[in-house]
């Protein structure tokens, strides 16, 4: 075998540079280059001689019967997987270190094996004592989880092979080695090697493998990114520093939606599932002040009501500070434009400072209205009126569009005790359904302006 050329992997999108660089090429990451030794020398070489098997074609109908779904009981965890762990597939959960995904992992391992279902734990990163500490801190030493520490995949597929095992959770896969290639652990080419051989094996012998893959900032270690392809789902644990609450976000899923979000709250016996997290996010919200709105979003299928803080502030300097903390700055800037052009504020000249309340992050547009509510809110030092939530997506032109899901929105906020709502009229002007919540229809913003107060409008 010829000598193994070196190339330049990087750690971040795994693009190959033959030479190093501090910048990749590819992604725009600065010192994400590794050094690996080239997998194969020279060009492919095609197929050659062998002879392929017949294809047997079949119909486009018919119907194969899928395997059962693998259901924890943990709603949160299953229902963003789709409904439960598909057997033979392959799932990755990202997520920056100490966030829990091993805490999650191992919490799924022993519900599952306690329904009676087989469930193997490989630990590369912690020792055995490590990984029982913290089950007997969990409550869970009793689960018949098969845990075992190893880091070469060898090991783990002649191993898995043998058995009969519905999940295999692979902690982290940073750790895991084929010992045919020369590069470290947590390359590129090793990550995407052992990847491969353990997908492999699930699909062959049918059970779930959930791979851990932390989320790396310096890029010495390969990222969970380079997987993402590779796998049938692609699951984040995300959270906020110094917030309890962690949530799972489904960003890629070939069996299920990839909108659904699994709220959880670290507490001392593990992660706690959150069924109603309107009512954690709400939960520190301070009666009436000014500056504050109640945004009734969507997370997938799930309504969630959120507290949208605003601070304008006279600015100092020339150019106007602007901190965003759970949204899009260029949103709050394009809110702030059509308030400042279409409503005659004058938000543009000032400092401000917007915050999601609790540390989720929205995507919706959706927000708009209630972002928008939360600054003009500030501005005008007049708090939105009590018990009222917020939506809808606003226009360059100043109007409000509908947005999707508009009584699923109103239901949970009436549940929640919210008695009124400034939304975006109906398309095709019916009337929404509200049942306890009076609907105040705001068609462009400045009616909405209007209601607190001309004040606002300063001069
Ligand atoms: N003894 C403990 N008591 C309470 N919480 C703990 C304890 N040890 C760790 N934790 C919590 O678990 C988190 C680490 O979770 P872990 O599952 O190891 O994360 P990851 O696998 O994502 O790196 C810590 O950030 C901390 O919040
Ligand atoms: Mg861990
Ligand atoms: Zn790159």
């Amino acid at each position: 075998m010829p000598r193994a050329q070196s190339r330049y992997v990087c750690q971040a999108c795994g693009a190959v540079a033959p030479k190093w660089a501090g910048k990749c090429e590819s992604c725009g990451e600065w010192n994400t280059l590794v050094e690996e030794a080239a997998v194969e020398a020279g060009p492919p070489k095609g197929l050659g001689r062998g002879r392929g098997k017949k294809l047997d074609f079949v119909a486009l109908s018919g119907t194969s019967a899928g395997a059962p779904r693998r259901v924890s009981g943990i709603a949160e965890f299953d229902r963003v997987c789709g409904g439960g762990l598909v057997p033979g597939s392959a799932i990755l959960v990202g997520g920056d270190p100490g966030i829990g995904k091993s805490t999650l992992l191992l919490q799924v391992a022993a519900r599952l094996a306690r329904t009676g279902a087989g469930c193997a734990y490989i630990s590369g990163e912690e020792a055995i004592d490590q990984v029982r500490l913290r089950a007997a801190r969990l409550g869970l030493a009793e689960a018949p989880v098969r845990l075992a520490a190893a880091t070469s995949v060898r090991d783990i597929v002649a191993s898995l092979d043998a058995s009969d095992l519905d999940l295999v959770v692979i902690d982290s896969i940073q750790t895991m080695y084929v010992d045919t290639l020369d590069s470290a652990p947590g390359t590129v080419s090793q990550v995407r090697a052992a990847a491969q051989e353990l997908i492999r094996l699930a699909k062959r012998r049918g059970f779930a493998l959930l791979l851990v893959g932390h989320v790396t900032k310096e890029g010495l270690i390969a990222g969970p990114r380079v997987l993402e392809h590779m796998v049938d789902t692609v699951l984040y644990f995300e959270g906020e520093r110094g917030h309890q609450f962690r949530i799972l976000r489904a960003v890629k899923n070939r069996f299920g939606p990839t909108d659904e979000i699994g709220v959880f709250e670290m507490t001392d016996a593990g992660l706690a599932e959150v069924s109603n997290p309107s009512a954690l996010f709400l939960g520190e919200r301070r009666g009436h002040v000014a500056g504050s709105a109640v945004f009734a979003g969507m997370e997938g299928t799930r309504p969630m009501l959120v507290e949208i803080q605003a601070l304008v502030a006279p600015s100092p300097y020339g150019t106007p500070r602007r901190a965003v903390v759970g949204w899009d700055g260029n949103r709050l800037a394009m809110v702030t434009a059509v308030l400042d052009a279409r409503c005659g504020l004058s938000l543009g000249g000032r400092d401000i400072y917007l915050n999601v309340a609790g540390g989720l992050r929205i995507a919706e547009p959706a927000a708009d209205l209630a972002v928008a509510a939360a600054l003009v809110s500030a501005l005008s030092d007049r708090p939105v009126p009590p018990e009222t939530v917020v939506f809808g997506e606003i226009g360059l032109a100043g109007e409000v569009r509908a947005v999707s899901q508009m009584d699923a929105r109103l239901k949970e906020a009436g549940k929640l005790g919210f008695t009124a709502a400034f939304a975006p009229p109906r398309r095709g002007g019916s009337k929404p359904r509200a049942g306890d919540v009076a609907v105040t229809e705001i068609a462009h913003l400045r009616q909405l302006v209007d209601l607190f107060e001309p004040e606002a409008r300063a001069a």
